[in-house]
């Protein structure tokens, strides 16, 4: 009898005072998190005493596989790995077959995504766990936890910060060239974070693939600008052109179009402030702008919307820069077509030959004009298996890391 009601005593002082302290801690990093820590992202190395310098080389980080980021072990010169084979989650890089079809309907029952946190002194990039399958981090434009993890996490020995920004105003599927864009951008440029400017976050099941393989987005809410200096914007392309530069200018990075993709990593650029690469004749092409956070660049290019109209055409998108690019040399480096080429005068290139592009950084696919131009012909996961154009071509280098043709019958299975 005696022992029992010690028992129940022990029992109890365990229920009663040390449950709750176990479980509510607990519960609280579930609640906080979504889903259980998996990894907690490390910042590049400072010195201490002075922000922002580097202790000996940049640490380099690689995503090796979707379990996060790594630090790269093998020597610059050593032997490239074998080509994996391919995988629908994995995007290791090479998987040769340029005939398996990709299964964009798979999802693990938990998916990563990162998490930003900022408490008193701490400012974390975590990777969580969690079983809902659209969940991606969402935070305010001006948010000071998002300024600190970019200014912590994604700032090296360069003046760009390895940050790609998109712009995506509208409810919107999700189509094969934005995947192409995001899954190139995360391949090959292995940003610290992906930020979605957008009212809406794009939809359908090529978004839902993408986050399967990416944990890297971060939906940054945007309202679409009504005004910018005292100017009405009307039109949505407008909007995004603002909306472009004030995202550089806010948190400075790599800006994207949703339809330019990455073909070689752009470290070269992110040392100036800011890199502009040529359309033709007397403008920019602005598919891919790069720029240094606050770049006096971009603020003198957003200044001059003081004399915007509603008719603009692309008059303060690609004219007006290329005037202040040669008034202001040294503000700005002005790269020939390497980032964006062909133009929209060149869109047969892409979509009905084959040209080399084995110099370009990127390449602006033209997805409207696609639409109008050569819109009946399928461009998607599928045809671009056994599409012999430009065009097929950078698709399957992206998709599988390399542009051989599909040739064998097993190309047509479809999912
Ligand atoms: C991913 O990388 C981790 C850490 O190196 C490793 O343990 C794991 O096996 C890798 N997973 C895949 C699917 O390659
Ligand atoms: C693909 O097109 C090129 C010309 O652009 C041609 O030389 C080549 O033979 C074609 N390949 C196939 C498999 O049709």
């Amino acid at each position: 009898m005696r022992s029992r009601r010690m028992l129940c005593r022990k029992q109890c002082i365990f229920l009663i005072v040390v449950l709750p302290l176990l479980i509510v801690p607990a519960v609280l990093i579930i609640k906080h998190s979504d889903g259980h820590i998996d990894e907690i992202f490390i910042p590049p190395k400072r010195l201490p005493n002075s922000q922002g310098t580097y202790i000996g080389p940049v640490v380099q980080y690689e995503h090796v596989n979707l379990t996060g980021v790594q630090k790269i072990v093998r020597p610059i010169d050593a032997p490239k790995a074998r080509p994996a084979k391919c995988n629908d989650y994995v995007w290791s890089g090479n998987c040769r077959d340029t005939c398996y079809s990709f299964n964009i309907l798979v999802r693990k029952k938990q998916r990563k995504q990162i998490v930003l946190k900022c408490e008193k002194s701490k400012t974390q990039l975590n990777s969580v766990y969690t079983p809902k399958q659209k969940m991606v981090h969402k935070v305010d434009f001006r948010d000071s936890c998002l300024q600190k993890v970019t200014e912590w996490y994604c700032r090296d020995k360069l003046s760009v910060p390895n940050i790609v920004h998109y712009v995506w105003f509208g409810k919107w599927e999700f189509q094969f060239i934005h995947f192409l864009s995001f899954l190139s951008a995360f391949k090959v440029q292995k940003p610290c974070l992906i930020m979605v400017h957008a009212d809406k976050l794009p939809t359908g099941n090529l978004w839902n693939y993408f986050l399967q393989i990416c944990q890297k987005v971060v939906h940054v809410k945007r309202k679409q600008p009504k005004t910018v200096m005292d100017k009405k914007l009307t039109f949505i392309e407008h909007k995004a052109d603002v909306a472009k530069l004030e995202a550089l200018k806010e948190y400075g990075g790599i800006y994207l179009d949703t339809d330019q993709v990455l073909l070689k990593p752009l470290e070269k650029f992110r040392s100036y402030d800011v890199t502009i690469g040529l359309d033709n004749g007397g403008q920019v092409a602005n598919s891919i702008i790069l720029a240094k956070k606050n770049a006096a660049f971009i603020k003198l290019w957003l200044e001059e919307y003081r004399t915007f109209t509603k008719n603009d055409g692309n008059k303060h998108s690609q004219i007006i820069p290329f005037t202040l690019a040669q008034k202001f040399p040294h503000f700005v480096k002005i790269v020939g077509d390497e980032l964006s080429a062909p133009n929209a005068h060149k869109i047969s290139d892409l979509y009905a030959r084959n040209v080399d592009w084995t110099r370009q950084y990127g390449m602006h696919m033209h997805l409207k004009l696609r639409q109008k131009s050569f819109g009946k012909e399928k461009f998607d996961m599928h045809t671009v298996k056994t599409m012999n154009t430009t065009a097929g071509a950078v698709a399957r280098y992206i998709l599988y890391g390399n542009t051989d043709l599909c040739t064998s019958p097993k190309g047509y299975i479809i999912h």
